[in-house]
Parts: structure tokens; C-alpha cells; sequence
């Protein structure tokens, strides 16, 4: 694997098609799979790290947030990527950006409402992304729904020609969606963060019954996290990220909470075949202790 810091050198030396992984480093499985994907996929991986002070509010955790760039190198080399994009601050914004790419429909809601600039910065960076790397697809978890949504429809707005693909939330073992935010988690922290995917899990067993009654499915969300304060617990159409009353096309259910120093969010997709059944999308659970956890790595 070849680490570069700027966007010139990310594009020499590709052959075929090229799959792009944008992260925020300090990486763990969730991350993995999606260059794992894209090494299936795509003929050139290229990774990109860069914790973009964009997409943070005045009073979120952009200078706290987690960096180990040795181990992030590391773990995305095994994972199959062929190029790191790492690039300092100077690359990615040589002087004050005064364009900005936003897609209000899609942020006024869930994740918007209580970080109201946090969508414009992350759709502003993956545009850049997305013009200086010039990749054929990119990869991204469905764990960031509302995230997923916003990309999709400014490539398709804007007609940038990738392919944007979602992919499964990977799990930790006791189902907590990995997040790097979980090492934020203190004593028992840890225990009351599984409300989140319990409650999902939950009315992930009702879709399975056949319930389709968005107020019925969130409701099976709070009974199964008794006591736990959620964000929101909310059905949303997957595509413009509006609430829905039934589960009639593609969709997720959504759950945040603070728990805390970390904000934490997971949902479960919920996919409609052509005859009106409906799967619920659980994600991936591993069968092993996170790298996140690797206490000699950290
Ligand atoms: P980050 O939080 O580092 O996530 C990078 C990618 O990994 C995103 O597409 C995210 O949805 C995916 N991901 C995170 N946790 C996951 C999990 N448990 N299972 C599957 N995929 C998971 O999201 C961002 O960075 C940034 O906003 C970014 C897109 C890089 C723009 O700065």
C-alpha cells in the first residue's frame, strides 16, 4: 500500500476501476468491510482519512476525537487497500472555503436537527473527494443512514459519475453498532449503549411478524429499552429521509441517545421486495472482540 497526502499523487497509478473509502481513521471492522467490499468490487481500493473539522459543531469533539494513524495504516493495508490518502489540513483546504454543498431536504431531519451544520461539512468534504479522486464507486455504511441518503442524492443532483453503495452495519458483540465514539464508553456505559440495538433488534422481530405500522415498530423500539432516554426513535423514507406512517418502500428505523460522553445512533434498514414483504437488515455481529478494544494497539 502507497500512503500519499495529496490529491495529485491519489490519482496516478490506478488501473481499472477505483473504489473510494472515506473515513475519519481510527478505524475498526465497520470500516474494514467496506474496503473489504470494495476490493471485491473495484480493480484500485484507495482509502481516505481525514478528520474534517467541517463536519464538527463549535461544541463537538473534533480536537477529542480518536487518532492513531500507525495502527489506522496498518489495519486498512490488511483490509486490501492499495492507496491511503492522508492529507494534511493545507491539502485538503489551502485557503477559507467559500463553497459550500448542502442538501437541506435530506438534513432537516433526525442527526440535522441537533447538529445543523454537520451534514453541509460532510457533503462539501465528499464532494471534494469525489472531484480530486475522480473514483468509478464509493463505499459507504449504512449505519450512517441519514449520511448514505445525503450522498446518494448530491451525486445523483449534481451528476457526479460514481456509484455510491451502502453497505451492512457491522456489529460488536454484544450488538452495539462499532462506532470509533465507543471507546468513549466508560464502566457501565457499555451496558446501557445496548439499549440502542436491543430496542432495533426488537422491532426488527415485529417486521419479522409482519408489522409495517411505523408508531407500532417504534414503539416495540422503547418497550424493549425500558428507562433509556432515546433522541429520537423514528421511521424515515430512505431516499428523502421524511418520517413515514407504514413501511410501504425502502426505509430505516432510527435510534440516537447520549450515553455518556458519546452520542451514539444505529439504525436497521428495512427493505421492501417487489411483493410488499419486508426484510429487516440486522447488520453483521462479530464473533470477536474489535479491534477498537486491542489494548496493546491502542
Ligand atoms: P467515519 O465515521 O469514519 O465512517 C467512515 C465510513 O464507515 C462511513 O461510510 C460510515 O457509515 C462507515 N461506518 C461507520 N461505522 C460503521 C459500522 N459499524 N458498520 C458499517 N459501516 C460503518 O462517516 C464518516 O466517517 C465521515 O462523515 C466521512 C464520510 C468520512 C466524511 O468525512
Amino acid at each position: 500500500m502507497k500512503t500519499v497526502e495529496t490529491f495529485e499523487q491519489a490519482r496516478r497509478d490506478r488501473s481499472g476501476t477505483v473504489g473510494l473509502v472515506p473515513t475519519l481513521g481510527f478505524v475498526h471492522e465497520g470500516h474494514l468491510s467496506l474496503i473489504e467490499r470494495a476490493r471485491t468490487d473495484t480493480d484500485t481500493v484507495l482509502v481516505s482519512l481525514f478528520v474534517n473539522p467541517l463536519q464538527f459543531g463549535p461544541e463537538e469533539d473534533f480536537d477529542a476525537y480518536p487518532r492513531k494513524p500507525e495502527r489506522d495504516a496498518r489495519l486498512i493495508e490488511e483490509a486490501g487497500a492499495d492507496v491511503l490518502f492522508a492529507p494534511p489540513l493545507e491539502e485538503m483546504y489551502p485557503q477559507p472555503i467559500a463553497t459550500e454543498v448542502t442538501v437541506p431536504e435530506l438534513a432537516a431531519t433526525l442527526d440535522g436537527v441537533t447538529r445543523p451544520h454537520h451534514f453541509g461539512g460532510v457533503a462539501t468534504v465528499v464532494a471534494k473527494l469525489f472531484a480530486g479522486l475522480q473514483p468509478d464507486r464509493a463505499y459507504f455504511g449504512r449505519k450512517d443512514a441519514q449520511q448514505l441518503a445525503i450522498v446518494t442524492r448530491m451525486a445523483a443532483d449534481l451528476s457526479m459519475p460514481v456509484v455510491v453503495v451502502g453497505c451492512p452495519t457491522v456489529r460488536e458483540m454484544d450488538g452495539l453498532a462499532l462506532s470509533s465514539r465507543n471507546v468513549y464508553l466508560e464502566g457501565d456505559e457499555r451496558r446501557r449503549a445496548r439499549a440502542l440495538s436491543t430496542g432495533l433488534m426488537a422491532a426488527a422481530d415485529a417486521v419479522d411478524s409482519g408489522e409495517r405500522n411505523s408508531r407500532v415498530l417504534e414503539e416495540a423500539v422503547r418497550s424493549a429499552a425500558p428507562g433509556f432516554d432515546f433522541e429520537y426513535v423514528a421511521t424515515m423514507d430512505r431516499a428523502t429521509v421524511a418520517p413515514i406512517e407504514m413501511v410501504d418502500r425502502p426505509a430505516f428505523l432510527a435510534v440516537a441517545g447520549q450515553v455518556g460522553k458519546a452520542r451514539l445512533i444505529d439504525n436497521i434498514h428495512l427493505d421492501v421486495d417487489d411483493d410488499g414483504r419486508v426484510t429487516a437488515d440486522r447488520g453483521i455481529v462479530l464473533d470477536h472482540p474489535s479491534v477498537l478494544h486491542d489494548q496493546d494497539d491502542r
